[in-house]
């Protein structure tokens, strides 16, 4: 089975707890028994983590870059000012699809930019944690269109 990593970034593993109204009632621990099911379905070993720290996220896009291997990720407030996770995405040659919760676009200012989108294959934002499964939906198609192109 082919492996995914699903990487999540500061305040993630709060999911349930923070801010219901804007995240969803589905807790972190749910999240990651959803995204192993919806992953298995596909056909994917899915791994998924999280980490408030911006080296620790980094290093494990860096051996996700040397292991070739296919990431969905959530930089949560990552997102709209790491250049380093930034440079870090975009040595990955394999998919990267980014993912959010909410709509960062319907809200405030500050969030409407992200600086890892212009390295990812795609962006999902603003299903909940439905954003998860449509990106490892649409993973399937990107691997086999990858493997393809090999
Ligand atoms: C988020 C959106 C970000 O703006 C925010 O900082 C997060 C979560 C989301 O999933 O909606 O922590 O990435």
């Amino acid at each position: 089975m082919s492996k995914v990593l699903v990487l999540n970034g500061p305040n993630i593993q709060r999911l349930g707890i923070r801010e219901p109204s804007v995240y969803g009632t589905t807790s972190y621990d749910e999240l990651v028994e959803l995204c192993t099911k919806w992953g298995a379905d596909g056909g994917f070993d899915v791994e998924v983590r999280q980490t408030d720290s911006e080296a620790e996220l980094i290093s494990w896009i860096h051996a996700a870059a040397d292991s070739t291997t296919p990431v969905v990720l959530n930089p949560a407030a990552f997102t709209h000012y790491s250049y380093a996770l930034r440079d870090a995405c975009a040595q990955l040659t394999a998919p990267l699809v980014e993912v959010h919760l909410s709509n960062p676009a319907a809200r405030e200012e500050f969030r409407h930019n992200s600086v890892i989108s212009g390295v990812a294959s795609g962006t999902i934002a603003g299903f909940g944690v439905d954003s998860y499964r449509l990106a490892l939906d649409v993973l399937v198609g990107l691997i086999a269109d990858s493997t393809d192109s090999q």
